[in-house]
């Protein structure tokens, strides 16, 4: 007999006690049915680091179920579409905040061109950022914006010959707005009221210039003095409402 015989357990071999026999059946384990096997211990020691791993994270990142993990400092929500008669649901925010927040929006318009930041492409299309007339005064603005400019054209010493188009197609509240935006954004005159472009004036500025149908040179612009401003009541930034005027004509 070999050795490896020797070590199988045969009952009838010679010199195998019962005591042997009965030691061997009692140390194996019972084999349970397929699907009731118990783990193993490397899957216990894998669920219990996925468990810490996972609860660490949590700690870490979870924000312990609050709600706020989309807030952060440079998030700013739209403004509050102004509802006709219904519930506001809280505080409003002040005219000039929804008003800036409608100009952004139309500012979209003008980004392909000048850009999100207002600096423009070199050579292509002018900066508005740090332009005397986005600072300057709002008649030549206006004029800018209802008819456009084409031909050779200087900003802040640098020559440009594109073609601005027109937006008199515009509702007059858009353009105030856009106007308003760029002057508070990128002229310098953050928070200053004559940062402010109204309905009031974009009517007046409709009026004064109806009679000029083509877009703008460079020397007819130039030729409407730098300050003039078009005329308008001044408004309360935070009502929206003419400051001591009458008529409610300022605002949307
Ligand atoms: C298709 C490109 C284009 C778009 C869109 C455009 N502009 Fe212009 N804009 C120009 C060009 C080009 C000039 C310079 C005119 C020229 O070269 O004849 C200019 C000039 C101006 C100027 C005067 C010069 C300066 O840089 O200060 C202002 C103000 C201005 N644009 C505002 C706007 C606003 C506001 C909008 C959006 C409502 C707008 N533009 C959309 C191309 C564009």
């Amino acid at each position: 007999m070999s050795d490896s015989q020797d070590q199988n357990l045969d009952y009838d071999a010679e010199g195998g006690s019962v005591v042997d026999v009965h030691d061997a059946v009692r140390r194996e384990k019972v084999l349970l049915p397929t699907g009731q096997e118990p783990l193993t211990f490397g899957l216990l020691i894998l669920a219990a680091i996925v468990l810490i791993l996972g609860a660490g994270y949590f700690g870490a990142y979870g924000n312990r179920f609050s709600d706020d993990i989309y807030v952060t400092s440079y998030y700013h929500p739209d403004a509050r579409p102004a509802g006709k008669g219904g519930d506001t649901g809280g505080e409003e925010l002040p005219w000039i905040d929804q008003w800036l927040a409608g100009g952004k929006k139309v500012y979209g318009n003008c980004a392909v061109c000048h850009q999100p930041n207002g600096g423009g492409l070199p050579g292509q299309f002018p900066p508005l950022t740090g332009s005397d007339w986005v600072s300057g005064g709002t008649e030549r603005l206006g004029a800018i914006m209802l008819h456009g400019i084409q031909g050779p054209f200087t900003v802040n010493g640098q020559s440009y010959n594109g073609a601005m188009p027109a937006w008199n197609v515009l509702p007059d509240n858009q353009i105030a707005q856009v106007l308003t935006y760029i002057r508070h954004e990128f002229g310098g005159l953050a928070d200053q009221p004559e940062a402010v472009v109204t309905v009031e004036m974009i009517k007046a500025a409709r009026d004064k210039f109806a009679g000029h149908t083509a877009t703008w040179t460079e020397s007819e612009l130039l030729a409407i003095p730098a300050d003039a401003m078009l005329p308008g009541a001044e408004i309360d930034l935070q009502t929206g409402k003419p400051i001591g005027g009458d008529s409610g004509a300022a605002a949307q």
